[in-house]
């Protein structure tokens, strides 16, 4: 795909490519629906992600082109714009609306974009893209923008200029990743440790319920609103800002300030899942892959029951997983409702796996899961042409 992409961009533009670029997906390996609540989420990058392939023009215009969709979009420079309908270029369009709007002066270009990520599966194929744009636009234009002035950016415009409620994690992974490495970050005060993640003789597994997800901005946004009341209650008696603010024993002590069942198992989900995320670092740390994998399976326990966000898709491989020898640990992984779930696959047993569990999915649920195993790659980075 790497030198079709260069031939595709010239048969598309007829001229040459200038700058190349790369930003991956992310899987959050463990702290679920924790970024909004201020607390630790432990994602990493995969190797799958977005290309970026750009040459300037004079023509004062941008062109937006993908080898993912037919849709395509070719605008003159403007001293801003605005979302059109739910096409792609949406993203890309958000981030040059931001520079524009903070005063950046972008010349016109022509931008060819290629991704691998499964689109609108919940590996953030969405940071990836706005990331790739944001990064690449900083560089060709030397803007000086540090790469969390970057996140932040591309995660202003998830939330301003597509209108998702989401939290800062995927953004963050995808441009802070490092090979071999998960991110421990903490939402609230965006530090982060790099932890190790040796997997021994195993493989991170991506398994893709290849559901719809109609859903999911709808429920992502009731669960902010749910925890933000979980968090008023909790105020009445607590100085604190977030729900992560405290942990599973202070929560026992005052939880009786939310009187709402289902608020209280919403915070219940988020407090108990961030104190998982640092267990389950010393797990990492250690080397200790079965209690990390009992962790995996306790967060998607909470998210199932607790936080509501799973669903018979996602429970389905969960359920698979566990009763299979050869998989350490497993859970839905993104805001769920669909999308994909990790697993922790022995290497030698990989195959075997990809046959059970399609088998014992497409049973239950009527249609095939996608299975696959990645790398945990590099953050957002210039390739060479
Ligand atoms: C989505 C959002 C993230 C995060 C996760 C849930 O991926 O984009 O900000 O909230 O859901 O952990």
């Amino acid at each position: 795909m790497q030198t079709n992409l260069l031939n595709e961009f010239e048969k598309i533009y007829h001229k040459k490519p200038v700058y190349k670029y790369f930003s991956p997906g992310r899987v959050n390996l463990i702290g679920e629906h924790i970024d909004y609540n201020g607390g630790l989420v432990l994602p990493c990058a995969i190797t799958f992600g977005t290309y970026l392939i750009i040459a300037p023009n004079n023509d004062g215009k941008f062109r937006f082109k993908s080898l993912n969709f037919s849709d395509s979009l070719e605008i003159s420079i403007e001293t801003s714009y605005e979302k059109s309908g739910e096409f792609w270029f949406n993203y890309p369009l958000g981030i040059i609306n931001s520079f524009i709007k903070n005063g950046c002066q972008i010349g016109g270009l022509d931008m060819l974009f290629y991704g691998d990520i499964p689109i609108g599966s919940g590996l953030s194929s969405s940071a990836s893209i706005e990331v790739v744009t944001a990064f690449a636009l900083n560089k060709i234009n030397l803007f000086d923008y540090e790469k969390l002035d970057l996140v932040k950016l591309s995660k202003s415009v998830e939330n301003d200029f597509i209108g998702v409620n989401c939290g800062i994690m995927d953004q963050f992974a995808v441009a802070f990743g490092e090979k071999n490495k998960a991110l421990m970050l903490n939402c609230n005060t965006l530090n982060y440790e790099a932890v190790e993640v040796n997997l021994g003789d195993s493989f991170l597994t991506i398994i893709n319920t290849n559901k719809p997800r109609k859903l999911a901005g709808s429920k992502y946004n009731e669960r902010v609103i749910e925890c933000g009341t979980a968090l008023k209650a909790l105020q009445n008696e607590l100085k604190i800002e977030y729900l992560c603010d405290i942990d599973a024993q202070v929560f026992s002590q005052y939880s009786y300030l939310i009187k709402d069942e289902v608020i209280l198992k919403r915070a219940r989900h988020v407090i108990e899942e961030n104190d998982r995320v640092k267990l389950a670092a010393k797990a990492l740390r250690e080397n200790n892959l079965v209690e990390f994998g009992k962790l995996m399976y306790a967060s998607h326990t909470s998210l199932q029951d607790l936080y509501e966000v799973s669903g018979i898709e996602l429970d389905t491989i969960v359920e698979y997983c566990k009763a299979d020898n050869n998989v350490v640990g497993a859970r839905m992984t993104g805001a769920g409702f669909g999308g994909c779930a990790i697993a922790i696959v022995k290497q030698s047993a990989f195959n075997d796996f990809q046959d059970k569990i399609s088998n014992y999915y497409s049973n239950i649920i009527g249609y095939a899961p996608s299975v696959y195993h990645s790398l945990i790659g590099n953050g957002v980075g210039e390739l060479t042409l």
